[in-house]
């Protein structure tokens, strides 16, 4: 069970789980023992497919998956049918990703029926809700092994089970979830990686399934944070993304506590040449203070993913987001005083939440019009079984929130291809990620923002950073030169 940690919360004491580390161990031990029946079943290296769906949060899970499957003994493969275990790591921030999910599925009946030995697996956050859990034991049969997302450091010991007892397992436990430090990761081994930071969200927002489906903030150590930080680029790791729901209120439950700006100064004096970017932030947590932050940091990427999700009060109130459109434009606008053209801004946005006008719509787009993000990501609603937003008349029709939205993602359209013309002879620093496409002689590179600049250059600069000044603002790439270092 998970151990105890004292730690203050808002003055008052509070348990932050953490799991003992005896029980990890105890992993290992069923780790060996899967590896042991594999070799006995199989004599090779069986292999396994990880499918995950959702967030950057879903990602890093995979790799903690994947590392725990490497210590069992298993080998990779991107294909299904080929594959003796395949785990869903599944999505269900919207109806789409879980059709998407059940689509996948469903397309794995006849080869189960063909290979009885294959186990197929389902994880992530879908499976937290229990209709989904349920659903998938009536009618998806052929699903061997259910588990949740808080416990996910015990896979070994589920597939342990899945590979010798004859009856499925559905490991969903209902709980505030616990932090299991010490499990095996598998990167992709490229130079970015993935670094979860805190789990879990406190904050309700009432269209949102998150807080349901992965429990309340709980933060890493930042000692252990920054030893893996140090790790990672000691191995050649350029760009560490740290991830978190709302990575703003990080250290709020960790005794003493140490903010998110503190952590990002000490992640800032790992020496190496990398870069530091970190999503999601919160408006209603980010402070001034980060901002000046992410100013002073020389590795910190000069990057604010700040979701706005509506321009109008009302409907930032119904949507319990605890800021309104005067604080958020104050902070977009402090960050751009700082940080100048360096700076990019993206944001997430809602179209047709239940009962937005179209005249409050029209605030989403004059706040849209305003800030001039570097790109946006565009949602339309999708009502989430138990969330508060579900419950709420919703009398727009799909047919009119689609007009909607595509005058909203029109209007973004318009102002990326401004943004690309006013790129035109400005310098930024990019890494170099890979051939171009332009010709033969090009390498594409990227910006904080996430912009593609190709320049004329060799292989070699792949993997390095370099100063790229924009030549000539093309639809979707931006062409240019390298500056002398
Ligand atoms: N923690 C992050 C985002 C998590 S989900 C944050 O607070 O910003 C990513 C995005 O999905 C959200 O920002 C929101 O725009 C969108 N989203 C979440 N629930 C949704 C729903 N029910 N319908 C449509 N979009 C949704
Ligand atoms: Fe969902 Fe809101 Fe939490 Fe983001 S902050 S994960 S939108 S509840
Ligand atoms: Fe989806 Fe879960 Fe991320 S619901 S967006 S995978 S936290």
């Amino acid at each position: 069970m998970p151990d105890g940690r004292e730690s203050a919360m808002d003055g008052e004491k509070r348990k932050t789980a953490v799991i003992d580390e005896k029980e990890i161990r105890e992993q290992r031990v069923f780790s060996e023992k899967v590896r042991g029946i594999l070799r006995k079943r199989y004599g090779e290296k069986p292999l396994a497919c990880v499918v995950t769906f959702g967030c950057q949060q879903n990602l890093a899970d995979s790799e903690q998956i994947k590392g725990m499957l490497k210590e069992m003994g298993y080998g990779f493969t991107d294909d299904r049918f080929g594959a003796k275990l395949i785990i869903f790591n599944t999505c269900a921030v919207r109806a789409h990703a879980e059709d998407r999910v059940f689509g996948n599925i469903g397309m794995l009946k006849n080869y189960k029926s063909e290979n009885r030995d294959v186990v197929i697996a389902c994880c992530g956050c879908m499976m937290q809700q229990k209709h989904v859990a349920e659903r998938i034991e009536k009618s998806f049969p052929y699903i061997d092994l259910v588990f949740g997302t808080h416990v996910i450091y015990r896979l070994p010991q589920l597939i342990y089970g899945a590979l010798t007892k004859r009856k499925r397992i559905f490991e969903i436990p209902d709980t505030d979830g616990a932090i299991a430090e010490g499990v095996p990761v598998l990167r992709d081994g490229s130079k970015r990686a993935w670094l979860p930071i805190m789990y879990g969200c406190n904050n309700f927002c009432s269209y949102c399934i998150v807080p349901y489906v992965r429990g309340r903030e709980r933060s890493r150590e930042a000692d252990v944070i920054i030893g893996e930080a140090r790790e990672l680029v000691k191995n050649g790791c350029r760009e560490i993304t740290l991830l978190g729901q709302n990575v703003n209120s990080y250290g709020k439950d960790l005794a003493p506590r140490v903010s998110f700006s503190q952590l990002l100064r000490r992640l800032n004096e790992i020496d190496g040449d990398f870069r530091i970017r970190f999503m999601t932030s919160h408006p209603k947590d980010c402070t001034r203070e980060l901002i000046e932050t992410m100013a002073e940091c020389s590795k910190v990427a000069k990057h604010l993913h700040l979701p706005f999700q509506s321009g109008n009060d009302r409907v930032l109130r119904a949507m319990n987001r605890s800021y309104d459109r005067e604080k958020y434009l104050s902070l977009v606008n402090y960050a751009k005083e700082l940080m100048g053209d360096a700076l990019s801004i993206t944001s997430d946005v809602i179209v047709g939440f239940p009962g937005e006008t179209y005249d409050e719509f029209k605030d989403t787009l004059s706040l849209v019009e305003e800030v001039k993000f570097t790109s946006l990501f565009t949602f339309i609603y999708s009502p989430r079984k138990g969330t508060p937003a579900a419950e709420m008349p919703d009398p727009v029709s799909a047919e009119e929130k689609g007009v909607w939205f595509r005058e909203l993602t029109e209007l973004q359209e318009k102002i990326s291809a401004e943004n690309m013309k006013k790129y035109a002879g400005k310098t930024f620093k990019c890494f170099v990620y890979g051939k171009g496409k332009l010709g033969d002689n090009y390498v594409a590179s990227r910006t904080d923002g996430n912009l593609i600049i190709e320049f004329e250059g060799g292989e070699e600069l792949i993997d390095t950073f370099q100063n790229v000044k924009v030549t000539e603002p093309l639809t979707y790439v931006l062409k240019g030169e390298k500056e002398r270092n």
